[in-house]
């Protein structure tokens, strides 16, 4: 039996609670919308656009993974809309998590903090791995060669993920090395953290474009020709594997609503976050596409599944100068990404050990910088580990996977919210309005982010299923462990520390350094 709670598993907080939590939060406030939006970014060019682009090219969609990425793009869209429309209402750190705590409930709240987890925290493990496999080719480039047994992951998967599995009997150090580092500059305070982030993001956003300038002249257009190749069985081509690889390339997108995690620390949120979210995800799909265009038009799709496929495409440019500018970037660009996301999981763990979620570890203060550096430091471990022993593919499925589904609460929680909350005071509002069925309303953007969010969720349901059935449960085993781990937390601390379910209010600024 619980000790000390007097309140049942689905106790909400109310939104007054929640707005009251920004006041009372102990962050400092040095956000504007440019560095929000800059935040976005930061952490959503990366490892989706630099390699998964060409994994799924090469394996299930040729060249109309363009397809996949408007597919994806919208699926994002919506949901970035219902962020804009809750982050404006409940500009608090935290976002998704606290979100469903006001609405649905402490059980539906864990269960939206767990899955950030596979968001953030495995995403950023995901882009330690792409980040390996670009430094080891800019190295290579000025003739230092990594040994294999340091960046080769303990599981090993044959065939771009579609093989059999073996143990390698090495770890991925490099990629444990990388998210180790990135964390050091998080200790020291958001404002620096933001500053630097600024530079890189121009540097990465500023090289992609460069390569989409110079390869739109190298283009063949017979290497889009056929667009959609002939269906091969399963999700090999035609569109059963156009919707793959948008579960693939949705991970790409990932990362905007990483600027609904630091409303607590926005000095504007209600004007700057809606602008901070749509501005990334905009600036992102413009980019993704364009990239997606030259890179299929440049190299014949089939030889696109390496873990450099951006390097391939400008070695075949005929421009040995352009490959270590764009092998450069991508290892500038996939340290941002890092970054932005080793931040959002801090604070994600922040607000839910103020709640009595998780150990007060994760919301206690540094004295001078102001930022959970126990934590940080924690979750920055716990990341190192998945990275040093997982692969691109495993990993990115598992992110792709647990980010469709928080996304699809997400819009239904807007849903919830206008239900259960008509009155309350909302900035932005989703376009595109809606319908009433019984009295309930339902608005056309978040039913339409929680139908493309379930299409982004199904195929990859259906390949952990399906590799069982093949005889490999890697991805079934690491699914099931991460679900079963976040219900013994729960039922083992979550539940018994509470605040809410003590029957407290919120935590103030000394409670949580205490
Ligand atoms: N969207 C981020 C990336 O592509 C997670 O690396």
């Amino acid at each position: 039996m619980a000790h000390g709670r007097k309140n049942g598993l689905f106790i909400r907080k109310s939104v007054d609670h929640v707005r009251a939590e920004t006041v009372n939060h102990g962050l400092k406030r040095s956000l504007g919308p440019i560095d929000l939006m800059f935040l976005g970014i930061g952490s959503t060019i990366g490892a989706g656009i630099y390699v998964m682009t060409g994994t799924a090219a090469a394996t299930f969609a040729g060249p109309a993974v363009l397809i996949s990425f408007v597919i994806a793009g919208f699926a994002c869209a919506f949901a970035a809309l219902c962020y804009a429309e809750l982050a404006s209402t409940m500009p608090v750190s935290g976002s998704s998590y606290t979100y469903a705590y006001a609405t649905l409930g402490e059980v539906a709240a864990w269960t939206m903090g767990w899955l950030i987890v596979l968001e953030y925290g495995v995403a950023g493990a995901t882009v330690a791995v792409g980040f390996s496999g670009y430094f080891a080719s800019l190295l290579a480039d000025f003739g230092v060669h990594i040994p294999a047994g340091l960046m080769t992951p303990l599981v090993h998967v044959a065939n771009g993920g579609m093989g059999d599995v073996s143990i390698s009997g090495s770890l991925n150090l490099i990629a444990a090395g990388v998210i180790l580092l990135v964390t050091v500059p998080l200790l020291f305070g958001v404002s620096q953290s933001a500053a630097v982030n600024s530079l890189i993001v121009t540097i990465k956003a500023g090289i992609l474009l460069l390569f989409v300038a110079i390869g739109v002249n190298a283009i063949d257009p017979i290497n889009w020709v056929p667009f959609i190749p002939p269906n091969e069985g399963g999700f090999s081509y035609g569109w059963p594997g156009i919707f793959r690889a948008a579960s693939v390339i949705f991970f790409a997108y990932i990362g905007f609503e990483t600027v609904s995690t630091a409303g607590a620390e926005a000095r504007n949120p209600q004007r700057d976050l809606p602008i901070g979210i749509l501005g990334a995800l905009t600036v992102c799909t413009l980019l993704y596409i364009s990239v997606a265009a030259v890179l299929t038009g440049v190299v014949p799709f089939r030889q696109l599944g390496v873990p450099d496929p951006l390097g391939v495409a400008v070695e075949a440019m005929n421009k040995p100068w352009f490959a270590l500018v764009i092998k450069a970037g991508a290892v500038i660009g996939l340290t941002s990404v890092l970054l932005v996301l080793s931040y959002g999981q801090s604070r994600v763990f922040f607000a839910m050990s103020r709640d009595g979620l998780v150990p007060s570890l994760f919301a206690r203060l540094h004295p001078r910088y102001c930022t959970p550096w126990g934590g940080t430091i924690a979750l920055a471990l716990g990341m190192a580990v998945a990275a040093a022993f997982l692969p691109i593919t495993l990993l990115g499925d598992l992110v792709s996977l647990g980010t469709a589904l928080s996304f699809a609460i997400i819009c239904f929680t807007v849903i919830w919210l206008r239900n259960t909350h008509p009155e309350i005071e909302r900035p932005f509002r989703v376009p595109l309005g809606g319908f009433r069925v019984r009295g309930i309303w339902i608005g056309v953007t978040p039913l339409a982010g929680i139908l493309l969010c379930s299409a982004m969720a199904g195929p990859l349901l259906f390949d952990v299923i399906h590799k069982v059935w093949i005889g490999n449960p890697v991805p079934a085993l690491l699914l099931g462990g991460h679900v079963l781990a976040g219900a013994v937390i729960y039922i083992g601390y979550g539940h018994r520390h509470s605040r809410l379910g003590k029957g407290l209010g919120p935590a103030a600024p000394a409670e949580q350094a205490a």
